[in-house]
């Protein structure tokens, strides 16, 4: 049976992940999150001062890209992937405020974007993989079988990203989420190197009134389409 490669790309808190580690999971197919490897970078530059509030030090984190090695290792527990950086599992950092903060902005060099995106086709060459980002079905696998692009209005996602943040105790304020939110729009939306755009070949979800179940059921359906046509030739 022939594998395919799913790649989801789409606005930031659209539910990207959810739907990749469901759609995964079902066709037993490898998961990576890409944003966790920008955020694992943005980590990097923050712990090493590369970044403070009002300053970006771009040289000296792309002088020092060499020294950064990103990796993901199942935790049975948590049944999925966590990121680490050299060694460290940094889960738990990479969503906080100041990781989001920032992010973007890391996101926009095209050193960065070369070095996560060559790690990322090399994990994806044996295919059966599920990518979820903002340039997969563009620039990573332009090829894939299946290309999905999810959106939702602002309001809904930021309060998608409001209730995960409370849920997991942090302390946040809704209007600074979906400031956020529209500010990472448009960074991800307006930056010059593979800005975030639905290619033609992608069907277009936007999931403002879907629940996660039939947004699931009709994205695996797709994919067992796209499946059984690729085993075909
Ligand atoms: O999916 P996320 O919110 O965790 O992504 C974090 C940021 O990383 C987002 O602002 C855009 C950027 N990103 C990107 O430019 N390309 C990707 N393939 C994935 C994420």
């Amino acid at each position: 049976m022939n594998k395919i490669t799913i790649a989801i790309d789409g606005h930031s808190s659209t539910g990207k992940s959810t739907l990749a580690k469901q759609l995964a999971k079902a066709l037993h197919y490898i998961y990576i999150d890409t944003g966790a490897m920008y955020r694992a970078v943005t980590y990097y530059a923050l712990e090493n001062g590369f970044i403070s509030e009002n300053h970006f030090d771009k040289e000296a984190l792309i002088n020092h890209l060499d020294d950064i090695h990103i990796s993901f290792t199942y935790n049975p527990d948590l049944d999925f992937a966590e990121v680490y950086l050299n060694g460290k599992n940094i889960e738990k950092f990479i969503r906080q405020m100041k990781v989001s903060n920032f992010v973007s902005e890391v996101a926009t060099l095209p050193e960065v974007r070369e070095k996560l995106v060559a790690q990322q086709q090399e994990i994806g060459m044996e295919k059966g993989v599920v990518m979820d980002g903002r340039d997969i079905g563009s620039v990573v696998f332009p090829d894939a079988e299946l290309k999905i692009f999810m959106t939702a209005s602002p309001e809904v996602r930021a309060q998608r990203r409001y209730d995960e943040m409370l849920s997991k105790g942090q302390k946040v304020n809704f209007d600074k989420v979906l400031e956020n939110v529209m500010k990472r729009d448009r960074i991800d939306s307006g930056r010059s190197a593979s800005p975030l755009r639905k290619v033609d070949d992608a069907v277009e979800i936007d999931n403002s009134k879907l629940t996660r179940e039939e947004q699931f059921d009709k994205v695996l359906k797709l994919a067992k389409e796209r499946i059984s046509k690729s085993n075909q030739y």
